[in-house]
């Protein structure tokens, strides 16, 4: 029996490598669920063309944008468009994705230079702007970062990555060795690769302690690595926007547009909780005189983030603004203690 898209499809008419390295098999697993969708798929590097002529056979009611600096001579069929774009150009990019997909791509797909510099402003650029919540972005040949003759490449020996120190048991290390960092390759493709890991740890690294709350999740619901390929799903949170909107309602707030800011923040708290969005709106209710609103919408906000210095000190700037000035002292003091703890 026939099984996954690639095997309905006349595999000897595109001139890619995608099923020479086996990056065909892995997509056909990944893409099950989309093959009937009108997807939206935007490759970085066309080359001859052959890749994003098969995405438009693979998507038959697909939308497939190519970009490359050199663009082949040759026509292109209905719904596949090939346009000239540095990956690195971000005025570009922003136009052609308003152009084709301005609701953002499902699939976002790095063929281009594998250059780590430059696939790293693609990435965050597109990735931010321009790719739907539970989209894909999947960064192709990242295994050049261990080539002495690619441009930022380098090699690297897998056998000798620290095993002197592996036999710890019983552990009588000195807690200074065990803060010893791990051997590890950072160059090029590899590095960038590393620090993406590092932002799906985000929920982790924003707490820098064990005791303390995450300040952010993830921007990444997943990460899948397979030789070569390195596949991004996209959090349905989109953390970038929820910033975005944050900042705005803050930015009212400080010009005293306070129906402006109310507005955000009462939208925001209907979507996620998160004691900044509580906070703002205390501090609305706080400036309209509704003290009683600002009280509930503090408790909440400290029930989330017992840590945060800013609503104890709104709280006494409410109870003081309510005559209540002994409770008032007691939280600017909060506050101020743990301003102090952090500095
Ligand atoms: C591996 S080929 C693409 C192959 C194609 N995706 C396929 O599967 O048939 C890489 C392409 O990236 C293009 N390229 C290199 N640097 C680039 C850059 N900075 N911006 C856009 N394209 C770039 C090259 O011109 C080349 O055509």
């Amino acid at each position: 029996m026939k099984k996954g898209r690639h095997k309905f499809l006349d595999l000897e008419a595109y001139d890619t490598d995608k099923m020479a390295n086996t990056y065909l098999a892995q997509y056909d697993k990944l893409f099950t669920e989309l093959i009937n969708e009108p997807v939206t798929l935007l490759e970085l590097g066309v080359d001859q063309g052959g890749s994003i002529q098969l995405w438009g056979d693979y998507f038959p009611k697909g939308t497939i944008v190519g970009v490359d600096v050199r663009i082949p001579d040759i026509v292109f069929p209905e719904r596949v468009h090939a346009i000239q774009c540095d990956q690195a150009d971000k005025k570009k990019l922003t136009e052609i994705a308003d152009t084709f997909a301005a609701d953002g791509f499902d699939i976002i797909i790095d063929d281009a230079s594998h250059i780590g510099k430059l696939a790293k402003i693609s990435f965050w650029h597109l990735f931010h702007n321009h790719l739907k919540t539970g989209g894909y972005y999947i960064i192709e040949d990242w295994g050049t970062g261990y080539w002495d003759d690619w441009v930022d490449g380098k090699s690297t020996d897998l056998e000798n990555y620290d095993d002197r120190d592996d036999d710890i048991f019983p552990y009588n290390f000195p807690v200074r060795k065990l803060k010893t960092p791990m051997n590890n390759h950072s160059h090029g493709m590899v590095g960038f690769i590393k620090q993406l890991i590092d932002e799906m740890g985000a929920g982790d690294v924003t707490k820098k302690l064990l005791s303390n709350p995450s300040v952010r999740p993830s921007k990444f619901e997943s990460i899948a690595i397979f030789p070569g390929l390195f596949v991004i799903k996209k959090a349905q949170f989109d953390y970038f926007h929820w910033e975005k909107r944050l900042e705005e309602a803050s930015e009212y707030l400080k010009k005293e547009h306070i129906e402006n800011s109310l507005h955000i923040y009462q939208n925001l708290i209907l979507k996620r909780e998160d004691e900044r969005v509580y906070r703002g709106l205390a501090a609305c209710y706080s400036f309209q005189g509704k003290y009683m609103a600002a009280l509930e919408n503090l408790k909440e906000g400290i029930a989330l983030n017992p840590n945060s210095p800013y609503s104890y000190n709104l709280l006494g700037e409410v109870l003081n603004k309510m005559g209540n000035y002994d409770e008032a002292n007691k939280y600017f003091l909060l506050a101020r203690s743990f301003i102090e703890n952090n500095e």
